[in-house]
């Protein structure tokens, strides 16, 4: 079926994957057009997660792909370390002005990671330049998901990618305890009213470690990664008011609700809650050449902007900052996220997603089920003594099917890009209720 051979597949060590399971039984695609991937073998799939959660305008779209294009055959590659490009400098500006911010400045790296890395980096320095050098403590929270630096995986809260590397992670982190608890929220439709009391957490770490030993705060304003978990109402006020209190900075990590995914330009505008910095990456070019980047309130950024104008006010960046063929997708992309409207089409389809996801309720296997935006997630009962092989299971199935969705230990996410339509969305859940149907009648669980 798949004409690559296992010789073929051995040297490329997969990030994220189960290597041996995956060269066992490959799952290679061949091309992607809108919101369709075909597989080696002929097959179409829809894209239920937009790749990883970061091609809200499917494949190879002909505005991107012409940008592009255009692009690498006028300037294929510009140093950013004390050199620069119009377009790098036009983007930031715009990324400010969509997040309602023009004043605000935006640092460029290559990848979520290397975003959530720079922001911790800008916010220690930040105090530092102020002052106030003891104010290195970073709080993350349980579940959270910060990419895979060494700054990352420290705040981060998932136990499988920190648990070989304690002794690398950077000291003086602590955690929040992260916000789902199935027996008061379970099956909630959006934002659960319960949890908002969760924020006081912060005011006890902060009575743990004092304020004037804590820089900063990093959530996800919603935890994408670790299964869709959505914040309760008034959660993110709450910790937003603590940090205000303390001089602590807010960090909203946004590398998956950045340009759009809540139907807002940002999760900020969504909740109304506004960070002192923000990262992003992902979405900001339809992921077609990496590109991140961190959002900086203008105060934070002029703290830096002592001592002698000839000198180098903070030493960090990465050789692909701002690289030309990032910056010119980026462009493209948000001509058609802002300017095409495809930000309004995904609110107004997320109800859609919502009210087809919620009507699982009662599938076989469901323990849970949770939406907000053009995101959701179900929960499925576990194998017993097999921990994530369920999910897998209901996985493959929709991926024959011709679906392609997204598996982490017993959830299973969608996240549909925006072009796609109602029908679409409808026909996904459908495929994903088929599939839970068969995989619990042939494990002896359908009712
Ligand atoms: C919230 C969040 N932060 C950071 C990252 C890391 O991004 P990358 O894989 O581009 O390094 C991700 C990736 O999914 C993410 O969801």
């Amino acid at each position: 079926m798949n004409s690559t051979t296992g010789d073929e597949l051995k040297s490329w060590w997969m990030p994220f994957t189960h290597n041996r399971y995956f060269k066992d039984q490959p799952r290679l695609i061949a091309s992607g057009a809108g919101a369709y991937y075909t597989l080696v073998d002929g097959r179409r799939v829809f894209d239920g997660l937009s790749g990883l959660w970061c091609s809200p305008l499917g494949h190879s779209h002909p505005h991107v792909v012409a940008a592009v294009q255009r692009q690498v055959a006028t300037l294929d590659f510009c140093p950013s370390f004390q050199m620069g490009h119009p377009a790098a400098f036009s983007l930031a500006r715009r990324i400010a002005r969509l997040a309602g911010r023009p004043d605000d400045r935006v640092f460029f790296v290559n990848s979520g990671s290397e975003a959530v890395d720079t922001a911790m980096k800008i916010a220690v320095a930040y105090h530092r330049a102020r002052g106030e050098a003891s104010r290195t403590r970073i709080i993350g929270r349980e579940r959270a998901y910060h990419g895979v630096g060494m700054g990352g995986i420290s705040v981060g809260g998932i136990p499988a990618n920190r648990k070989m590397f304690s002794s690398l992670m950077i000291p003086g982190v602590d955690h929040l305890p992260h916000t789902w608890d199935p027996a008061r929220m379970g099956y909630s439709r959006g934002q659960p009213d319960w949890g908002a009391h969760l924020a006081d957490e912060l005011e006890r770490l902060v009575t743990l470690h004092d304020a004037s030993n804590i820089a900063a705060v990093i959530v996800e304003p919603m935890q994408g990664s670790t299964g869709v978990l959505v914040p309760p109402r008034g959660y993110l006020q709450r910790l937003r008011q603590i940090c205000d209190r303390h001089g602590i900075l807010l960090i909203f990590d946004e590398v998956i609700t950045g340009f759009g995914r809540l139907g807002t330009a940002f999760a900020a505008d969504y909740f109304g809650v506004r960070p002192d910095l923000l990262t992003f990456a992902k979405a900001v070019n339809n992921a077609v050449v990496p590109l991140g980047g961190v959002l900086v309130a203008a105060s934070i950024h002029d703290a830096f902007m002592a001592g002698p104008a000839h000198m180098i006010e903070f030493f960090h960046g990465y050789t692909y900052s701002g690289h030309p063929l990032a910056v010119a997708a980026a462009h493209a992309t948000l001509d058609e996220l802002d300017g095409g409207g495809l930000i309004r089409r995904a609110a107004a389809l997320a109800p859609v997603l919502e009210s087809a996801m919620h009507d699982l309720r009662g599938t076989p296997l469901v323990t849970d089920i949770r939406n907000l935006g053009l995101a959701a997630a179900i929960d499925v009962t576990p194998v017993p003594g097999q921990p994530g092989l369920r999910a897998i299971q209901v996985f493959q199935r929709c991926l024959d099917d011709g679906l392609l969705l997204r598996f982490t230990g017993e959830t299973l996410a969608l996240a549909p890009p925006f072009i796609a339509t109602d029908v679409e969305i409808r026909s996904a859940v459908d495929t994903l209720r088929r599939a839970l149907v068969a995989t619990a009648a042939q494990a002896g669980q359908a009712p």
